[in-house]
């Protein structure tokens, strides 16, 4: 594997049991992605982008092919260590707002550092050698991360506070608070008007131009296309547009 390769997937076959039919969805597929690539992903509803990303983003464990994260065989791993590795090295942004209503926004954006450190907290359960060198360089608090997306004024806000533009960009800070490699995007402007897609977009290509990958799924083939590669799902595998 490349050195500059973050994630790889080989003959990823895919499907769901209805009743007792199989629905297949991925068929065969290969994908990779690298350090501060920028990748978009378009296709019809219902061609499988979200089963791709879940599985990318080590939430679904249920397929059969190869998935390396830096080169470790997901297979092989157990759902503590996914979780471990999810907390630190991947970041998340769905479509609807995800932010918890009870809590500021810093106290939202501060929430990955708080489960990585009690995580680490707990004897139980071991966190590797990774974890304690992210402390050091590669994490950013709330008010940094807020003072970089210039919403400083937002910071003590709760989420019914704000504009729907300002959650998705929070939702944005909170993926990126434990300095993830890769930022997992499932239609980040699908419920947002165009100058906030536009937000967002300038956003991602920030994120990716300061090395952290970012992968995105989207309806809108013009932001796709900004992506430095696009891919179309069809029939269960991905195709290269661009
Ligand atoms: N949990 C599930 N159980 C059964 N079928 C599912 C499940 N999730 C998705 N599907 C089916 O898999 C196909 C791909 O879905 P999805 O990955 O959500 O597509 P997309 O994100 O491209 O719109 C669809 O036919 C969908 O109905
Ligand atoms: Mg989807």
């Amino acid at each position: 594997m490349e050195k500059q390769t973050i994630l790889e997937i080989k003959g990823l076959n895919k499907s769901y049991k209805q009743g007792r039919e199989e629905i297949k969805v991925l068929e065969n597929l290969d994908f990779s992605i690298r350090r501060g690539e920028f990748v978009s992903i378009v296709g019809p509803s219902g061609s499988g982008k979200s089963t791709l990303l879940n599985i990318i983003g080590l939430l679904d464990h249920e397929y059969n092919g190869k998935v390396y994260l830096f080169g470790e065989d997901m297979g092989k791993a157990d759902e503590l260590r996914k979780a471990e590795l999810r907390l630190m090295h991947l970041g998340f942004v769905f479509q609807f707002d995800s932010l918890l209503p009870e809590f500021t926004v810093t106290e939202n954006i501060e929430m990955p550092a708080m489960l990585l450190s009690q995580k680490k907290a707990k004897e139980k359960i071991p966190v590797k050698k990774e974890a304690e060198e992210k402390d050091e360089g590669s994490k950013t608090s709330a008010a940094e991360l807020l003072k970089r997306f210039n919403l400083e004024e937002i910071a003590d806000k709760f989420p019914m506070e704000i504009s729907g533009g300002e959650k998705q960009r929070s939702a944005m800070m909170r993926a990126l608070r434990n300095g993830p490699e890769l930022l997992i995007a499932d239609e980040p402007t699908g419920n947002l008007d165009p100058s906030n897609s536009e937000l967002i977009m300038k956003d991602l290509r920030r994120i990716a131009d300061s090395g952290t990958a970012v992968i995105m799924v989207t309806h809108n083939e013009k932001s796709a296309f900004e992506a430095d590669s696009v891919l179309r799902m069809e029939n269960g595998r991905l195709e290269k547009i661009k």
